[in-house]
């Protein structure tokens, strides 16, 4: 562990292995106040900071969580939010047994000089955040950059959304920040899980050599791919079974077993079809510990349910755990569905 990340070394270890215990994996609930009023609009609320408070207040009470949730994801709004009952999201987080965890980047915006693709910004700046964040209780961070085959993806995307999460990735180490690698390799398009494939292999590769390139401590991150799959419009649909195979062939390739965990996003797949492809990732050893990081994929129906009424707040977590159950198990293995 002499490769930098100075003083945090141990505590970035500690950390990673903590959010990729068995049983276990993040709900993400990071989603910025533009995306969280497109979730809000879908239940007919107004996207107010009341709104966003009461949703997740519901999110980070929902009894026994960390029974099943190592980490959660939050946007910076919510790493300063109290509760509708006054208390810290942070502190009823860290009673949960829940790592809370800090979303760093500021969004896409067009390549200049590309494909029609996009970049994420979110570097300037990014030290001196990362350690207020700290200060604030966060001891993790997400990075979500993008990739998209149908426009692509040039040499030149991948090589900046690769760049710029091993940037980031030195820089929340350095402040005691794990860092999320999620380069998602959007699954839009109707290309075939060998195109996918082809490209993931290309796109790791890539984060990876720029990670050593940056000294990053390779035990002190975590990766949130796309798992492999055909394009959402692609005709030919793969199962569980293929999905497991391609995705950990291509972790097998491309990811050395000193990271500690894989913590999927959903990506638009359905609840349960999140958990099934988890599942089958599970029914072999494999060296990194194999989990989720889903918001939409463990939201969804608890959103729904809820639909903004306080009589609705019960039922709409207790469906938020059916799904972290569910993905517990899927994440030993031993989902049945
Ligand atoms: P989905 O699981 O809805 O894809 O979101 C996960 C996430 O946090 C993407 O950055």
């Amino acid at each position: 562990l002499t490769v930098r990340a100075g003083s945090y070394a141990e505590e970035l270890v500690k950390t990673a292995k903590t959010i990729a215990s068995p049983g276990r994996g993040i709900l993400a609930m990071d989603e910025s106040n533009a995306t969280c009023g497109k979730r809000l609009a879908s239940i007919g609320l107004e996207n107010t900071e009341a709104n966003r408070q009461a949703y997740r207040t519901l999110l980070v009470t929902v009894p026994s969580l960390g029974d099943y949730v190592s980490g959660a994801i939050l946007f910076e709004e919510t790493l300063y939010q109290s509760t509708t009952d006054g208390k810290k999201m942070v502190d009823v987080l860290v009673e949960q047994k829940i790592v809370p965890g800090i979303k760093v980047d500021k969004g896409l915006v067009p390549l200049a000089g590309s494909n029609d693709e996009s970049w994420c910004q979110g570097l300037d700046g990014l030290a001196s955040r990362t350690a207020a964040y700290y200060q604030q209780g966060a001891r993790f961070a997400k990075w979500r950059t993008v990739v998209s085959i149908p426009n692509g993806p040039s040499a030149l995307a991948v090589k900046e959304a690769a760049w710029g999460l091993a940037r980031y990735a030195a820089i929340s180490q350095d402040n005691g920040l794990v860092p999320i690698v999620e380069p998602e390799i959007l699954l839009d398009g109707e290309h075939g899980i060998d195109r996918t494939f082809e490209v993931a292999q290309k796109v790791w590769a890539e984060v990876f050599f720029y990670m050593a390139e940056n000294n990053v401590m390779f035990e002190g991150i975590l990766l949130k791919p796309s798992m492999v799959t055909p394009g959402a419009e692609c005709k030919d649909r793969a199962t569980p079974e293929q999905v497991a195979e391609y995705t950990l062939k291509l972790l097998h390739r491309r990811i050395p077993p000193a990271v500690p965990g894989i913590m999927f996003l959903s990506g638009g797949q359905s609840e349960v079809e999140a958990t099934l492809n988890l599942n089958a990732m599970n029914q072999s050893a494999n060296p990194w510990h194999v989990s989720f990081s889903y918001a939409r994929a463990l939201q969804n129906t608890c959103l729904k349910t809820w639909g903004g009424r306080p009589e609705n707040v019960n039922a709409a977590q207790e469906a938020l755990l059916i799904r972290a159950k569910a993905n517990s198990l899927a994440q030993l293995g031993k989902y049945t569905g």
